[in-house]
């Protein structure tokens, strides 16, 4: 009894993240991008998974569309809600980090400290920091979902670019403009930036 004791912690243990990225054959990484509403981060996101999903590897978005209507309903856009915010999504993003999945989140994020807040909860060595720099005149000018609209109206308090600060991240990983770069041209780029980190598992 007392010698099956010793042992049995052995098969107790979680299985390891690299266990799982060797299930996987490959390696995760966060692909964290910010900017703007309207600037392009869950198009380049998508278009991203796309590629990468077609080369065999395993990939999830998180943004908007999965976060703010679930897990984070509660929340709006005072300071203390977007940090919140970004905190869930970084902790929900370290367990598919640590499922050996490329996590990909989509978040305006807009400063310096909510930025490395998240950093630090998944790790800076894991925390590849994508900047969709297009200029806000072209964000608003597209107004996709008419929110600059209302917001320069005064019929939405807060509201990021406009009555709320965005800080440009300092030393971006990559910075891709979408005024000034096809679809594929900042998938491709991100492709030479991200491959080289996921792929080639021994
Ligand atoms: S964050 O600042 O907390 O990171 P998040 O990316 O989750 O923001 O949500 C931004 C999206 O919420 C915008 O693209 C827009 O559709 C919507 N939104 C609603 N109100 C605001 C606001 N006050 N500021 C910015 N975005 C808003």
């Amino acid at each position: 009894m007392e010698e099956k004791n010793h042992i049995y912690p052995i098969f107790d243990r979680m299985m390891t993240r690299r266990d799982k990225e060797e299930l996987l054959g490959q390696h995760s990484v966060m692909i964290w991008f910010t900017g703007l509403s309207g600037s392009g981060k869950s198009t380049i996101a998508i278009a991203l998974e796309r590629e990468l999903h077609k080369r065999g590897l395993l990939c999830r978005i998180l943004d908007g569309d999965n976060i703010r209507s679930g897990i984070n309903n509660n929340l709006g856009f005072s300071e203390t809600d977007r940090v919140e915010n970004i905190r869930r999504i970084a902790e929900v993003s370290k367990l598919f980090l640590d499922s050996g999945i490329i996590t990909i989140a989509a978040f305006i994020s807009p400063n310096n400290d909510i930025r490395e807040m998240a950093a630090n909860i998944i790790g800076k060595d894991d925390f590849l920091e994508i900047f969709v720099s297009t200029p806000l005149e072209e964000c608003e000018k597209r107004d996709v979902k008419g929110l600059y609209a209302k917001a320069r109206k005064g019929e939405i308090p807060n509201f990021t670019g406009i009555s709320a600060p965005f800080e440009v991240p300092e030393h971006p990983a990559l910075s891709l403009d979408t005024s000034q770069l096809t679809l594929e041209e900042s998938v491709n780029s991100l492709l030479e930036l991200v491959l080289p980190k996921v792929k080639n598992i021994k």
